[in-house]
């Protein structure tokens, strides 16, 4: 049975878009989605915008001013809805971190699209493919779920309780009232809820590391998982898996990360708990180093991705003294689970020679596992990041290289093997 949403007539009709013409290349199957459900149908009256004058986001009320808000919404990318998970931190109310968006629109239908739907599928609300979604947001990716899928075949979870509400009641009042749960989408929803591997398709929209081993459980064999996957080191990439099995004591999923995707990560995965301050440590080992950082810190494409893969729970940060200087700058690395970090610095003078100070402190010695897995890359030459892939399974996750059976053993650094 096809049903229609039902719209609420308070709802003002659809403006098209400027960015469907993106859409349509993209996910040319769920234009009629985008369409029929716009963004300014979800998001909430108070949006955030970057302060042009200093750091953080600066709000923006609907009410007050409603020409900024429908610039924001009408741009093809994302829009911040929730900073601080909903109490702004830095003073005079402007907010610090992001804490909840909504999506940038051609990466949502290239979210989507990866979710590789059978294209003769049409709307119902009895039985069909069924989709779990975690981090709801404002609502809108969920409602071009429900409208492709029905509404009865997708669920939602999202963490934050206020959130979660806007987008019910969003959902709701456009017609599309899909399940909300408030919970925590790395963990099982409750027993009552769940039947084991009862998704065809599990699409994440907040950044994981460690993929959670949960979604695999949760998807039939043969099933697609689509997730943004970063780690604090690094920006995202898209990654597809495919569940190769699932019963109720062992699940596996394995695919590849492909295209470039940059997210907010799950609340349990975010990071930055702890940051080094190196000027307070006079006693960290000193040494010199003829790689520059740029490759292995700062290439996307190339080595920073592979390091990410093969240098554990890295986290960075960058700092230039002199923001008119481009060329002086230290990269801050660092691991808080051992409390080590490394800084490597980088000067006009340094650039000359090609030697850059090296200081690391702690148990590990970070930078000298950079220029092994910077080694590790050269010897494998120079994969990008569209040639690795991860397969998640009951004993955790493993990266691979070009195939599963290629999975990426431990690395030495240079100075373990001397
Ligand atoms: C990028 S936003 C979602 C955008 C959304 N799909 C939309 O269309 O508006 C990511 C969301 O994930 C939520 N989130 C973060 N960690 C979560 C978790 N562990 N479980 C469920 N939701 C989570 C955040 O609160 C945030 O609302």
């Amino acid at each position: 049975m096809t049903t229609e949403p039902v719209r609420a007539t308070a709802v003002a009709p659809p403006k098209p878009a400027p960015w469907l013409g993106s859409v349509r290349a993209a996910a040319p199957g769920w234009v009629e989605a985008f369409e029929a459900a716009p963004r300014e149908w979800f998001v909430p009256d108070l949006v955030w915008r970057k302060n042009p004058t200093g750091r953080g986001w600066l709000p923006v009320n609907r009410n007050m001013e409603p020409e900024t808000w429908a610039e924001l919404v009408a741009t093809d990318d994302f829009v911040v809805t929730q900073v601080d998970d909903g109490h702004p931190t830095l003073p005079g109310g402007i907010g610090r971190a992001v804490t909840s968006s909504t999506s940038m629109p051609t990466m949502m239908a290239v979210m989507l699209h990866t979710l590789n739907l059978p294209t003769d599928l049409h709307r119902r609300n009895g039985p069909g493919l069924r989709v779990l979604e975690i981090g709801t947001g404002t609502g809108w990716n969920t409602a071009l779920l429900a409208h492709r899928l029905g509404v009865g075949n997708v669920t939602s979870i999202e963490i934050d309780p206020q959130i979660a509400d806007h987008a019910r009641a969003a959902l709701a009042s456009t017609g599309y009232p899909v399940t909300v749960i408030t919970g925590d989408g790395e963990q099982a929803p409750p027993a009552s809820d769940h039947d084991h591997a009862l998704y065809d398709r599990v699409i994440s929209t907040a950044a994981c590391h460690r993929v959670p081993y949960t979604w695999v459980q949760q998807c039939k064999p043969g099933g697609i998982i689509v997730t943004p996957w970063q780690t604090p080191y690094l920006g995202s990439a898209l990654l597809q898996l495919t569940v190769t099995h699932s019963t109720t004591t062992d699940a596996m999923a394995s695919g590849r990360f492909i295209e470039h995707a940059s997210f907010m990560p799950l609340r349990a995965q975010r990071g930055g708990d702890w940051i080094p301050d190196p000027d307070t440590e006079p006693d960290a080992a000193e040494s010199a180093t003829a790689l520059h950082p740029y490759e292995p810190v700062s290439d996307y494409d190339g080595c920073a991705f592979t390091v990410s893969l093969l240098v554990p729970d890295l986290e960075k940060s960058i700092a230039f003294p002199d923001p008119h200087d481009q060329h002086t700058y230290e990269v801050l690395l660092f691991e808080a689970t051992s409390r080590s970090w490394a800084t490597i610095t980088v000067t006009p003078a340094a650039l000359h020679t090609d030697i850059y100070l090296v200081r690391q402190h702690g148990q590990r010695r970070l930078w000298d596992e950079i220029e092994a897995a910077y080694t590790w890359w050269e010897h494998h030459g120079h994969p990008t990041y569209t040639q690795f892939g991860l397969t998640i399974g009951a004993t955790g996750q493993r990266a691979w290289l070009d195939d599963p059976s290629q999975p990426l053993g431990p690395i030495t650094p240079p100075d373990s093997r001397a």
